[in-house]
């Protein structure tokens, strides 16, 4: 099976199965792991951020920031499309106790002047604005690149308000790998930072919060909360090490294969591109052909070829690590044939 459902699915490779067979390990509950403390240092220190907190997933990550920057009653504005909205099974409200409102973006960008009026006056019967959560690369827009000047403008604002911006960057290394700006230029336009070891950077689990000390002192105890307090967590941090230090340079493959599939899927009768390709992700409609998302997927199944549905007649695809360009090549003749 070529499998283009998602980065997620990229295995450890052997030099990170290596490490976590080799790794020094402590009581990370104690702040003893030697290669835990490593990454978050790594980490901290590559985003220009204080501090850094090693979590169990993506979801962890951006459910810590919410418990952490705001208060139940709160209000948290985000991208209508936004990861923290649409899949994390509404924990933002079970845990952290506040209220989303959306607004839409394009391509994932919110517009600065609509989160601007968003942001709520004084008034008792108004939610105070606790957070402002911004996501980039833009998982459901298409992997968009949500461009620097956006967040900038967008974290002016919210410093002008005293309001937190947390930035779910669960890929935002294939955002500076096709951008060209720097992880510190996109981590500087936010109070937090949450970016994924295990996607396109193969790590086999394990995200990473950044942010100020007095917020990663907080957060360590809401992940503790959470029960995501760890013991020997370095077998896990050093293939994640690996991952931060070593697979972000990569990901400009996994997007010169997405566009190679992009434009040979563009020109396939039925078939057609929704998204700009800036990154890893591509979105195909199949209408033209009469079938919906489903119909089409059994057909590529059959064909030896996974992905996910992503609307009733638009299906996702994700370059990863573990698909080559040969595998490119062999999912656009299976598709030809199709
Ligand atoms: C943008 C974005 N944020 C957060 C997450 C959650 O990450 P995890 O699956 O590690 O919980 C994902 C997962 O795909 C994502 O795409």
């Amino acid at each position: 099976m070529i499998d283009l459902r998602s980065d997620t699915v990229t295995k450890p490779t052997a030099k990170m199965r290596q490490a976590a067979f080799e790794a020094e390990v402590g009581d990370d509950v104690y702040v003893e792991d030697p290669s835990v403390i490593q990454l978050e240092e790594k980490a901290a220190e590559m985003l220009g951020k204080e501090a850094a907190l090693f979590v169990t997933s993506g979801t962890q990550g951006n459910q810590i920031a919410a418990l952490t920057h705001c208060k139940p009653g709160e209000e948290v504005l985000l991208e209508a499309s936004a990861h923290l909205f649409l899949y994390e099974g509404a924990s933002m409200s079970a845990f952290a106790g506040v209220q989303p409102r959306t607004i839409k973006g394009n391509r994932g960008a919110m517009d600065p002047a609509e989160v601007a009026a968003a942001i709520r006056p004084d008034d008792i019967h108004f939610p105070e604005t606790g957070m402002i959560c911004l996501e980039n690369t833009h998982n459901k827009a298409g992997g968009a690149i949500v461009p620097l000047e956006n967040m900038q403008q967008i974290y002016e604002t919210a410093r002008e308000h005293t309001i937190p911006v947390h930035l779910d960057g669960a890929r935002l290394f294939n955002a500076v790998a096709a951008s060209g700006v720097s992880v510190k230029h996109y981590a500087s336009q936010a109070d937090t930072v949450q970016f994924c070891l295990s996607k396109g950077l193969g790590a086999p689990v394990g995200s990473i919060i950044t942010g100020s000390s007095a917020f990663i002192r907080k957060a360590r105890k809401w992940r503790k909360r959470l029960g995501g307090g760890l013991r020997q967590a370095g077998v896990i941090a050093a293939p994640g090490y690996i991952a931060l230090t070593e697979m972000t340079q990569r990901l400009v493959e996994d997007h010169e294969n997405a566009r190679l599939l992009a434009e040979q899927a563009a020109a396939m009768p039925g078939l057609s591109i929704e998204n700009q390709v800036d990154t890893n992700i591509i979105l195909i409609n199949v209408a033209g052909r009469g079938e919906t998302a489903g119909e089409y997927l059994e057909k590529l199944k059959s064909n030896g070829i996974l992905a996910v549905p992503f609307g009733p007649q638009t299906i996702r695809f994700v370059t990863h690590f573990d698909v080559s360009r040969e595998n490119i090549q062999t999912v656009i003749d299976r598709m030809h044939r199709l």
